[in-house]
């Protein structure tokens, strides 16, 4: 008996539509945060699946959501890779070292580091009722490029864009080697219990037209075509942040089963150009929701009308913040359930 996420990806319109947000689990939750203080820091949280698994549930014991999404990272996949990886307080992801500095080929790959994530995905099935949809996700490989060339978070993704530039082959290796690591890494999810996938392309959204083709589309493409082959059942929900214009080629030439919507994009323009009867995912602004007021429940009303007569999941534009207030949560709850 799947349920109302599920169906939803597979092309049902719901009366209510299904909801579940980006990153759900996480600071904004004072259970998030107890646990986290106890076992010393993020990676230590994710590479344990007891506490992943807690943490995974945690936002359904309290909202309900239609979906749950793996307590993870999408770093979890250069790691895996061989390169070095913290999270510093406050001050985000560091990887080490760069690929300015090293070559994928001088670092030793770790593949065992998906174990305990796949097991976080098989407690975690176990721990949730069957109508809740257990969701796997990967970062894109432009995504995951730009961290590992960077070695860390950037504004503008400068060094990637300037190393596929000057070097496309180099780049092309990379995203190659990150498109067979991530398939892998999504096979091995399904296979525990992940019942629809997203592929996060957090920034997409810095590229020139040409070179979106060749990192975002492209590699996005190659990775659906895998999955479709060996899992031909589990929908694949494609979120290419900051796409804009180029969202309806990237919906239809990635092979995607549904695309995820930033809160840039105006929901009535996305309809007109998506693919008919194409499930979409969004869009409110997570800011919004940590204001609150009641801009919340108007928004909420002019989303939900514009995806009238499409297969639609309520999200946000991008992941919640560390700041949103719960109650603000329980009434975004409140407008889309009524
Ligand atoms: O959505 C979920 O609840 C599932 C878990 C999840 C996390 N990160 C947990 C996390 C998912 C799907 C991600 C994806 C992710 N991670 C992306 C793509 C989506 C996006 O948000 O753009 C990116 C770019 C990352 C890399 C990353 N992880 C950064 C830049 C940071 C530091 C910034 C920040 O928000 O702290 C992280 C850390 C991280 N990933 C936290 C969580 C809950 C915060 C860790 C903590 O301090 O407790």
């Amino acid at each position: 008996m799947p349920g109302p996420l599920l169906d939803t990806l597979k092309g049902s319109i719901q009366e209510i539509p299904p909801i579940w947000l980006m990153r759900q689990a996480g600071r904004y939750l004072p259970e998030y945060r107890e646990l986290r203080a106890e076992k010393g820091g993020f990676l230590a949280l994710v590479y344990d699946s007891d506490a992943a698994a807690e943490i995974t549930v945690q936002p359904i014991r309290r909202f309900a959501f239609d979906g749950a999404i793996l307590f993870s990272d999408i770093l979890i996949v250069p790691h895996a890779m061989g390169q070095g990886l913290e999270f510093l307080a406050g001050e985000g992801p560091k990887l080490s070292p760069t690929l300015l500095e090293a070559k994928l080929e001088d670092f030793t790959a770790a593949p065992e580091r998906f174990d305990p994530i796949y097991e976080t995905v098989r407690k975690t099935r176990a721990m949730i009722s069957q109508s809740v949809t257990m969701l796997g996700f990967a970062g894109s490989p432009w995504t995951n490029a730009t961290y590992m060339i960077a070695g860390q978070g950037s504004k503008d993704q400068g060094s990637a864009r300037l190393l596929a530039y000057r070097d496309p082959a180099r780049m092309q290796a990379i995203c190659d080697a990150i498109v067979d690591v991530s398939i892998t890494y999504l096979r091995g999810q399904i296979d525990a219990g992940a019942e629809a996938i997203q592929l996060f392309d957090s920034w997409a959204g810095s590229l020139a037209p040409d070179e979106f083709e060749r990192w975002v589309i492209a590699p996005n493409a190659k990775i659906t075509a895998a999955i479709k082959q060996s899992h031909p059942d589990t929908p694949i929900i494609g979120f290419p942040k900051g796409a804009g214009a180029k969202l309806p080629a990237y919906a239809r030439e990635t092979g995607v089963d549904a695309v995820g919507l930033d809160e840039t994009l105006d929901p009535v323009w996305a309809n007109s150009v998506l693919p008919e009867g194409m499930p979409v995912q969004g869009n409110l602004d997570p800011l919004l929701v940590e204001a609150g007021g009641p801009a919340l429940p108007k928004r909420v009303k002019t989303v939900i009308d514009a995806f009238e007569g499409r297969p639609h999941i309520f999200n946000l534009g991008h992941g919640i913040g560390q700041f949103t207030p719960i109650e603000h949560v329980e009434e975004l709850l409140r407008a889309v359930r009524g």
